[in-house]
C-alpha cells in the first residue's frame, strides 16, 4: 500500500489546473445506460473511483473506451442488470446504476451499500422514490431487486436532501410515463450538470438547481457528448493549501460560481480571493482568523470541504466552532490531526478548534476521502515529515494531488511500501 509523505513549512505559489468533478462525473457516466448508441464524455477526471463505475458499466455489458480525459461509452446491447457486492462495497456510488437500469431494461439487481467510515450512509429515499415511480422493490440477500414493465411519473418529496437520491430519481423519472416532481431536491451543481446532460439527451427537465424539479417523462433518450464541470472541492481543497501555507496560487479550469459559500468563509479567515472568469487567485492575509462553520446542502458550506477547514482553523488565531450537520460521523479525522499536535474536542456534531502555533509532522492514517485530504494539508504547515497511509481513500478522489501539489512549490511525495 502506498503512502504520501509531506515535508511541512513551504509557502504554495503558482498555477494549478482544477480536475473535472468525480461527482459530476459518477452519475453523467451512468445516465449513459438510460440510451443506446455511443455517449461520449469529456474532462473525465482520472480517479479509481471513476474506474469503478467504469468496470460496472463493462460487466452490464456496456462497451467503454477511454484515452486520457475522454471516456465513450456505449451502452446499445446491456447483457446484465446486476451491480455485484464486490464492486458495490467498493463505492457505493454504484448505487447510481439502479434507477438507469429499471428505466432503460425493467429490472436491476444491486447490491445495497453498507454504511461507510463516515456515516450509516441508507439508501431508503431512493427506493422510496422508485417505488413511488411504480416500481417493485424486494430486498433479499443483500441486494435490492427493483422491477417495473414502464415507470409512472409521480409527485416524491424527499425527507431529507440528498444529492445522489435526487440524482437516481431524476433518471428514473426521464423515462417514466407522465409528469413526475421532485420536492425537496438536492440543488447541488452535480445534479444540475447530469440534469443538463439528460436534457441534451432529449429528456425534459425544469427547475434542477431548485428544491423543486420537474421532469415530463419521454419514451426515448439519444446519445450525447458533454464535458465534465470542475471539481469544485478540489478546487476548494487547493484554495485553502493556499490559505493555509501564506501562499499566492492561482486555479484555473474552475467555476468559481459554485465556490461561494467556500470563498465566503476563506475571506472571513483574512485570506484575499480574486474571481477571474474561470480562474480564482488566493493569496494568503497576514494571520489566519478564526470563523465558525456550519456544514449545510448547497449553496450551504460543504461537507466536503469540512475536514480541510478544519486544518486552517487548527492554525487559525483564536477558537473555531465547527458543525457538521450532513453526516453523523465525519469527525474520523479529529483523531488523526490531534496527533499532529491540533488542539481539538468534539462532542456530538460540534468540534470545538482552538487553533495552535504550530503542528508537528506525525506518521498518521487517512480514513475516508476529505479526511486524507485534510492530512495531506496538515502535513503542509507541520513542522518535519507527515506520513500518510492508506492514501487509497485519496486517490478516489484527487486526481494526482502530490504532482499538482509540488507544481506549486510542496515538498511532497510518494512511497511505494
Ligand atoms: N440519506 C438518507 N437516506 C437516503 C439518502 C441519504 O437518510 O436515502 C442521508 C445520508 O445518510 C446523509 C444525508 O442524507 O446523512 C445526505 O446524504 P446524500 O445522499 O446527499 O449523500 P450522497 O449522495 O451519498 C454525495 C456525495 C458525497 C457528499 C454528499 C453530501 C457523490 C457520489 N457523493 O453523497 O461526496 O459528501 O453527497 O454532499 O456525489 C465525497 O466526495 O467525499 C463524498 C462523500
Amino acid at each position: 500500500m502506498d503512502k504520501i509523505v509531506v515535508e511541512g513549512g513551504n509557502c504554495l505559489t503558482g498555477t494549478v489546473a482544477i480536475s473535472g468533478a468525480k461527482n459530476a462525473a459518477l452519475p453523467i457516466l451512468a445516465s449513459a445506460l438510460l440510451t443506446d448508441g455511443m455517449c461520449t464524455f469529456t474532462n473525465v477526471p482520472d480517479l479509481q473511483d471513476i474506474r469503478s463505475i467504469l468496470l460496472l458499466l463493462e460487466s452490464l455489458g456496456a462497451t467503454v473506451t477511454s484515452d486520457a480525459h475522454t471516456v465513450a461509452i456505449d451502452a446499445t446491447n446491456l447483457a446484465a442488470s446486476e451491480a455485484p457486492y464486490d464492486l458495490v462495497r467498493k463505492m457505493r456510488a454504484s448505487i447510481l446504476v439502479l434507477c438507469p437500469l429499471v428505466a432503460r431494461l425493467g429490472h436491476a439487481r444491486v447490491s445495497l451499500p453498507g454504511g461507510c467510515a463516515i456515516g450509516a450512509r441508507p439508501i431508503n429515499l431512493h427506493l422510496k422514490g422508485l417505488e413511488r415511480l411504480g416500481a417493485t422493490i424486494d430486498i433479499r440477500h443483500g441486494y435490492v431487486e427493483a422491477r417495473a414493465r414502464r415507470l409512472k411519473g409521480a409527485d416524491i418529496y424527499f425527507d431529507t436532501v440528498t444529492v445522489t437520491g435526487t440524482e437516481n430519481i431524476m433518471m428514473a423519472a426521464a423515462l417514466a410515463d407522465g409528469v413526475s416532481v421532485l420536492r425537496n431536491a438536492a440543488r447541488e451543481p452535480e445534479v444540475v450538470a447530469l440534469a443538463d446532460v439528460l436534457v441534451k439527451m432529449g429528456a425534459s427537465i425544469q427547475g434542477a438547481g431548485t428544491a423543486v424539479i420537474t421532469i415530463n417523462g419521454v419514451k426515448e433518450l439519444r446519445p450525447t457528448q458533454t464535458e465534465i464541470i470542475p471539481d469544485r472541492i478540489e478546487a476548494g481543497t487547493f484554495m485553502v493549501a493556499a490559505a493555509l501555507t501564506g501562499g499566492d496560487v492561482t486555479l484555473t479550469h474552475c467555476q468559481p460560481a459554485h465556490l461561494s459559500a467556500v470563498c465566503d468563509k476563506l475571506q472571513q479567515t483574512g485570506a484575499n480571493v480574486e474571481i477571474q472568469g474561470t480562474s480564482l487567485r488566493i493569496t494568503a492575509g497576514q494571520a489566519i482568523g478564526s470563523v465558525d462553520v456550519r456544514t449545510q446542502t448547497y449553496p450551504g458550506f460543504p461537507t466536503d470541504m469540512q475536514a480541510q477547514f478544519m486544518v486552517l482553523m487548527s492554525c487559525a488565531e483564536g477558537q473555531s466552532i465547527i458543525k457538521e450537520t450532513i453526516f453523523e460521523n465525519r469527525f474520523i479525522h479529529v483523531s488523526e490531526l490531534r496527533r499532529l499536535g491540533a488542539d481539538i474536542t468534539v462532542s456530538g456534531d460540534t468540534a470545538v478548534v482552538r487553533g495552535v502555533k504550530s503542528l508537528f509532522g506525525a506518521p498518521v492514517m487517512a480514513s475516508d476521502l476529505r479526511a486524507s485530504a485534510s492530512l495531506v494539508l496538515a502535513g503542509l504547515v507541520a513542522e518535519g515529515v507527515t506520513e500518510i497511509n492508506r492514501v487509497y481513500h485519496i486517490d478516489r478522489g484527487y486526481e494526482q494531488i502530490e504532482d499538482k501539489m509540488r507544481q506549486i512549490g510542496a515538498s511532497i511525495w510518494r512511497e511505494k511500501m
